[in-house]
């Protein structure tokens, strides 16, 4: 028997992918996880740890800025340690045989561009980005790591805060809107290394199955998202992407 890490791809899936001028993929913190950045739930998850509340959101910031900039450098310091896997290459590759490849991301550790992907929408923001809420200035990650405590802005002395999303804060307008109109017009989407229970988000997937598209879902087990799905990958990303890359690239030759 197969075992359920390398799993057989069908030729339905490999068929479309081969003809597929826009591919959109929506990921999660699971196609980070080879690379050493932890997911948030699950038993090693990080919120099994850390109760989001006390850390992601405004009033826990307005409340104990020390207290949520120390994880937000830990985090930081981890992910400027880390890199893009096999499975960020080969979604980047992917941009070699389509018109069009989006990648949607709910990370924030920017491994998708380091790997070279050029069509990246980063929904919960990118954790090298800060900006002064007082007065909108950027600060540079460099600052934040040469200060003590909470960072203050060079220009005006406000709090400054990570450039992401927390819990309860609205998604990018813009961002968001790119992410809708790259999944209703998805020949093939696929749903990568993610719980798929935060809204909006999740709903990425649904919008775009019911606008036409083939549902592929990449995951190391079932979500809630699989009974929707016209595929389940179950592996992981990094082994299943490189590998169904190679499968329908060999096809369309
Ligand atoms: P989760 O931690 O909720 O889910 C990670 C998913 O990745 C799980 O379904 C795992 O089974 C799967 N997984 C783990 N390792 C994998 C691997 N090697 N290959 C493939 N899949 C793997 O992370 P997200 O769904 O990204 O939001 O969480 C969504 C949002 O919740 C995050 O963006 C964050 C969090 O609170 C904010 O901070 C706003």
């Amino acid at each position: 028997m197969r075992p359920p890490s390398s799993p057989a791809f069908s030729d339905n899936l490999l068929t479309r992918l081969a003809g597929a001028g826009r591919v959109a993929v929506l990921t999660g913190a699971g196609i980070s996880a080879e690379s050493g950045v932890p997911t948030f739930r699950g038993d090693e998850g990080i919120w099994k740890k850390f109760r989001p509340e006390e850390l992601a959101n405004v009033n826990a910031f307005m409340r104990n800025p020390e207290l949520v900039w120390e994880w937000y450098k830990h985090r930081k310091t981890l992910m400027a340690t880390v890199q893009p896997n096999p499975g960020h290459a080969a979604l980047a590759a992917m941009e070699s045989h389509h018109a069009q490849v989006t990648v949607i991301t709910q990370n924030i550790d920017d491994l998708h561009r380091r790997a070279g992907s050029h069509n990246v929408l980063e929904l919960h923001g990118n954790i090298n980005r800060n900006y002064c809420i007082a007065c909108g200035t950027s600060v540079s990650n460099e600052d934040i790591l040469r200060q003590e405590a909470a960072p203050r802005c060079p220009a005006c002395r406000g709090l400054v805060r990570p450039d992401v999303v927390w819990f309860g804060e609205l998604l990018p307008v813009d961002i968001w809107d790119e992410s809708v109109r790259a999944a209703e017009r998805a020949e093939v989407f696929f749903a990568i290394g993610t719980s798929a229970v935060v809204h909006p988000a999740a709903s990425l997937p649904g919008i775009a199955k019911k606008a036409g598209a083939y549902l592929v879902e990449v995951n190391i087990e079932d979500t809630e998202l699989s009974w929707h799905a016209d595929e389940v990958l179950i592996g992981k990303a990094g082994d299943i992407l490189p590998r169904l890359l190679n499968s329908y690239v060999s096809l369309s030759h």
